[in-house]
């Protein structure tokens, strides 16, 4: 056996840690990129409270608010250009995924020449050479692990396309997770990016990349985020449901930055890019039928999720992982999320185009190898 793990130098984790940005800002630069993304921020005060602490510790803010939605070429290509023009030497990315990928994207392209698309995996042939500048991140929403990850997924809507830039110096300086901040996103929101880290939890699991170190955080993590989503959904203001997700989420991030993810995120990534279908929406939908059809192609260690997650232990392997894809369809329904690719938008027409979409690196690192043609023919089987 062996493996390599890489996370975050530094985790805060705390109710209220979000105080403590001015500080850790203030001690990695004094220019510095705020980016943001939607308006529910900037509502709550959290905003305004984070720029008067940054001015009074000395940070110049440039800020950036326009990273909502999935980060696009021309989204990241904006912030690196701002963040290039003010001479900004830190990054803080606060919200989303959205927002956290931007801002990670553009503090590894600011030191460097050209486009974010000059250097995204499968698209461009540059290589990040000067050093990423410092990047913090604070996750608003418990999804994407973007906090402790070393990519950032861009989409290009034209050319439909969702890919990564991906260096291990775009690993945040300092993760600061405050689960307060997510007290108040909304029930559709809480269930997609609960389904995301659920679904990055359990595809880094089986992997070939699948290490010891992640398969003690996903076997943990797993059962109690499915509950706990269930109960922040029901209940945005269930503290213990939400530092629950928030932990799960940050860890879900340390699993697929060092693990890698599967089929599910594959095909994620396909829907997002052709359809615009939201990244968690697509994730919970698809991971049950990707864990039964790799449980069928021999695929038997999601049985190990099986006494926690299903409350029971399975003599057959396989009917442990089936049962576990049952309880994640189970959570799904109950989060009335899509079940069924035809209501995201699928079709026989735009079938070829989304397997085509779909074939970037998650999908190289699903358990059971997947071709085009198998791609196409595991996406008709859903519609
Ligand atoms: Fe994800």
């Amino acid at each position: 056996m062996g493996f390599e793990f890489i996370t975050a130098p530094r985790i805060v984790f705390e109710w209220g840690a979000v105080k403590k940005l001015p500080g850790i800002c203030a001690g990695l630069g004094k220019r510095c990129l705020v980016v943001t993304g939607g308006s529910s921020l900037r509502r709550s005060g959290v905003l305004d409270t984070l720029f008067e602490g940054l001015a009074d510790n000395g940070v110049h803010v440039t800020r950036y608010d326009r990273a909502s939605g999935e980060p696009t070429l021309q989204i990241v290509d904006a912030a690196v250009e701002l963040g290039r023009s003010a001479g900004v030497d830190v990054v803080l990315g606060i919200g989303g995924g959205s927002a956290m990928d931007t801002a990670k994207a553009a503090a590894g392209v600011i030191p460097n020449a050209g486009s974010v698309r000059d250097y995204l995996e499968g698209v461009g042939t540059a290589k990040i050479t000067a050093n990423p500048l410092p990047f913090i991140a604070a996750p608003t929403t418990a999804g994407t692990g973007s906090e402790v990850t070393k990519n950032a997924v861009i989409m290009s809507k034209e050319d439909k396309f969702k890919v990564s830039i991906r260096d291990d110096r775009m690993m945040a300086r300092v993760a600061v997770v405050d689960p307060e901040l997510t007290v108040s996103v909304p029930p559709d929101v809480t269930a997609a990016s609960g389904m995301d880290a659920i679904c990055q939890l359990i595809e880094s699991f089986t992997t070939a990349l699948a290490n010891p170190m992640c398969d003690a955080l996903a076997l943990y993590h797993t059962p109690r985020a499915m509950d706990a989503l269930r109960r922040a959904y029901d209940d945005g203001g269930d503290r213990q449901a939400r530092e629950t997700m928030s932990l799960a989420a940050m860890v879900s991030g340390m699993c697929l930055a060092n693990a890698g993810l599967g089929a599910a995120h594959g095909i994620g990534a396909g829907l997002g890019a052709v359809l615009g279908v939201l990244h968690g929406v697509a994730c919970g939908m698809l991971l049950p039928h990707v864990i039964r059809y790799n449980a069928a192609h021999g695929v038997r260690k999601y049985a190990q999720l099986a006494p926690a997650v299903c409350g029971r232990h399975y003599a057959n392997e396989e009917d442990g992982a089936r049962a576990v894809a049952d309880a994640v369809a189970e959570l799904a329904l109950y989060l009335k999320l899509p079940v069924s690719l035809r209501e995201l938008g699928v079709t026989e027409a735009n079938v070829d185009e989304l397997a085509a979409a779909s074939m970037g690196s998650s999908m190289k690192k699903n358990p059971v190898p997947f071709t085009l043609d198998e791609c196409r023919d595991f996406i008709l089987s859903l519609i």
